[in-house]
Formats: structure tokens, sequence, C-alpha cells
């Protein structure tokens, strides 16, 4: 796998589009970002301090249906990064990797799908280790926060890439789920009620039961708070 280490630019997801046409997998890094993308089209903050990196990869008969394994996979391999330096992380469906309620890690991920298979994913991570929350505080939390002594950055970065080149599953993605059989809030549309969330199905919907009647909603149709 090529490593492209960057001081700085405006978002490593738009750096590794220019591998697209090589079929190698490839991470791009930068200490800090200037244009962070988020999901919805949101910003990211990116100071120096964080992990900002992104995975090129590549797929042969990958069906498209099965999507949600890139998400899991990354999810994972966050999880077991912050793990490894003693914080207990948690995942909140789909993509967000929470500590003590608080975000510490936001994916964004986009596919490239052709003829029903998905032909290569790009798997953005921003990791908060010591960069500033810039106001943030009150729903992100940073591994600096909750450590003595945290890690120079290049240390997680170096972890996360080890982490991302290994294998997981769903299984180890429900591993790291733990509001399973609770209440959440569902937002839908206009509407927000109150839900049990049941299951995490294999294409990622989340099973929700309201009234004693279950329906999956996928990530595109809802939001949910705990
Ligand atoms: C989110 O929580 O909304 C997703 C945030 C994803 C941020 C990462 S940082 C590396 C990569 N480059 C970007 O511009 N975004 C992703």
């Amino acid at each position: 796998m090529r490593t492209v280490f960057l001081k700085e630019t405006s978002s490593t997801n738009d750096d590794i589009k220019q591998y697209l046409s090589e079929g190698e997998n490839t991470v791009v890094c930068a200490e800090r970002q200037t244009e962070g993308r988020g999901t919805k089209g949101r910003s990211f903050s990116s100071e120096r301090g964080g992990v900002y990196l992104s995975f090129l990869r590549f797929y042969e008969n990958f069906p498209a249906s099965e999507a949600f394994a890139v998400m899991t996979h990354a999810a994972v391999s966050v999880c077991r990064t912050v793990e490894e330096f003693g914080i207990s992380p948690e995942i909140k469906w789909c993509n967000d990797v929470l500590v003590k309620g608080k975000k510490i890690a936001g994916i964004l991920i986009e596919n490239i799908l052709s003829g029903g298979f998905l032909r290569a994913s790009i798997v953005g991570i921003g990791l908060n280790v010591t960069n500033p929350l810039n106001g943030l505080e009150d729903i992100a939390v940073s591994m600096g926060e909750l450590l003595p002594s945290p890690p120079p950055a290049e240390r997680v970065r170096d972890s996360l890439i080890a982490h991302l080149a290994q294998e997981s599953g769903l299984s180890d993605y429900l591993h790291y789920i733990r509001f399973l059989n609770r209440p959440i809030r569902v937002t839908e549309g206009e509407h927000t009620f109150l839900a049990i969330a049941r299951e995490i199905l294999p294409d990622g919907r989340l099973l929700i039961e309201q009234n004693g009647i279950c329906r999956p909603l996928s990530a595109a149709e809802i939001s949910i708070t705990f």
C-alpha cells in the first residue's frame, strides 16, 4: 500500500482522487486541512494535532449491495486504534465513533460504483488527538482530553493505517454498538419520535420498533440521538 504524507492540504478526500486511475491502494495523510469535508455537506475542523487521512481501496467482484462493509471496516479500525491507547470507544450508527457520548472521530466515505459492483472506495477519517476543538467541546472530544499524556498524532496515524490494513467484519462492528434494545430519538424528515433500536441489518439499515411494529430505515432517511 502506498502512503503519501502532506504537511497541509485542502482535503485528503479530494487529493486522493488523483490516484483513482492507477489501481493501487493508497493512503493520503495530512497534518492539517484547510477545507476538511464532513458528511451531509458539512465542513470538518482539521487543525494541526489531529489525524486526517483518506484510504483509497480497490475491489474485485464486490457487490454494491455489500458496501456497508466499507463503513464497518472504517469504524472498527478507528475503534481499535483508540483502544490501543487505552480509550473505550463506541460506534454511533452509522459512522461516528464516540467516547463518553462525544464524537472523537468522523468518517466520510465516497464509493465508486459501476454495473452493480463497488470498484473502489475512499474512506476519509478525521480523529481528534491534540487538535483544538474550536467551540465543539460540548459534542466532540479528543484523545488529549482523555489521556494524561496523549501520544503524538503521528503514532496514532500509524496505528490507524495498520488497523485499516487488517480485515474486520459486521460482528466486530456490532461489538462497539451499545444502543440496541434501548430507546432512541429518531428524526425522520420533519418528525422526531421515540423508538427502540432493535438491530443493525447486514445492509447497514437500522431496524427500529415503534408501537410494536418494526421497520428498517437507512442512514439517509433518519438521524438518531440517544
Ligand atoms: C463527519 O464526521 O462528518 C465526517 C468527517 C470526515 C473527515 C475526514 S478528515 C480526512 C478526510 N478529508 C476530508 O475532507 N474529510 C475526511
